[in-house]
């Protein structure tokens, strides 16, 4: 298996960068490719822990020789938030590097499976979708935004309130990757209930769960050890499937339903990617309203991506 990982040298690449030699099956390559002039110094620095992964580090220039032969490629490169931003604002800088990166991988390594990681997610997902399309490699199945660290998050603040084991408990988060488009399905917890006071409560820190990081890092960025951390698992939940394991993870996919052109699903992973986009099931009536009043701005979100490919 040979992932890379583009913007390995940022603080999201070098902790996934990080987790992924450590974690990663044994022969696995792990490609680090950074436009900053530190990441053969990161590659370095990794190949001195002792598993079975090689590392190699390719700079600004090297980008067609780091992909080459990937199997999946997640791309964290782009510009965090500042505290009052929203993802939105990120727009400008990182519609662009995404673009870039990706046509990159259309010419290089069409096939693999991307996991889109820079902000906004909503809108960068559909940049890549666009992009790939227009190189005539678009492959709905192998295209994700990546959205478990709303899951995890969900899961540790779930946690928390009830007093349990965080590896324990398990919450669905549907939607996309910003404010009310992202929706944690409490209802479906299961062995445990909440007041609607403890869903409202949660539901909105699960949703500004990143901006808390934010104002934390006070200018110092955005979240990046627990995105390594949400980004690794989804990319070892995804060597999993592609080498025959079952497994499931909530990601942001292309969907046919009526919601958005790309919706977070739990989706069934396999050796192509996207095995099976399953269903969300059940709303309670607070989780329908929530997703109802949040449908246009997510649909907005994705319409943003594409307009910007097509110029
Ligand atoms: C977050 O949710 C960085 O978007 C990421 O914190």
């Amino acid at each position: 298996m040979k992932v890379a990982v583009l913007g390995a040298a940022g603080g999201i690449g070098q902790a996934l960068s990080l987790l992924l030699k450590t974690q990663l099956p044994a022969g696995s390559e792990l490609s680090l490719y950074d436009v900053a002039p530190v990441v053969p110094g990161v590659a370095v620095d990794l190949s001195h822990i002792p598993t079975d992964v090689k590392v190699k580090g390719f700079g600004k220039d090297d980008l067609s020789d780091a992909l080459q032969g990937c199997d999946i490629v997640l791309i964290p490169a782009g510009v965090p938030r500042k505290p009052g931003m929203d993802r939105s604002d990120l727009f400008n800088i990182n519609a662009g590097i995404v673009k870039n990166l990706v046509e990159a991988i259309a010419d290089n390594c069409p096939k693999a499976c991307i996991g889109i990681i820079t902000n906004p997610v909503n809108t960068t997902v559909a940049i890549a979708a666009e992009t790939l399309k227009a190189k005539g490699v678009y492959d709905k199945n192998k295209l994700f935004g990546v959205t478990t660290l709303d899951v995890i998050r969900a899961e540790t603040f779930v946690a928390e309130a009830k007093g349990l084991n965080p590896a324990n408990v398990h919450v669905p988060v549907i939607g996309g990757h910003s404010g009310t488009t992202i929706l944690p399905l409490l209802s479906q917890v299961e062995g445990v209930s909440f007041s609607e006071d403890e869903v409202s409560q949660l539901t909105h820190r699960i949703q500004n769960a990143g901006t808390e990081v934010v104002e934390a890092k006070a200018g110092g960025g955005s979240a990046t050890l627990s995105m390594g951390q949400a980004a690794a698992r989804f990319c070892l939940s995804l060597v999993a499937a592609m080498k025959g394991d079952n497994v499931v993870e909530y990601t942001y996919v292309e969907t046919n339903s009526d919601d958005a052109t790309f919706f977070a699903h739990p989706v069934r992973l396999g050796k192509n990617g996207v095995e099976e986009i399953l269903s969300y099931g059940d709303l309670s009536d607070f989780e329908q309203k929530a997703k109802d009043d949040m449908l246009d701005g997510l649909r907005n979100d994705i319409k943003i991506g594409v307009e910007f490919v097509a110029g």
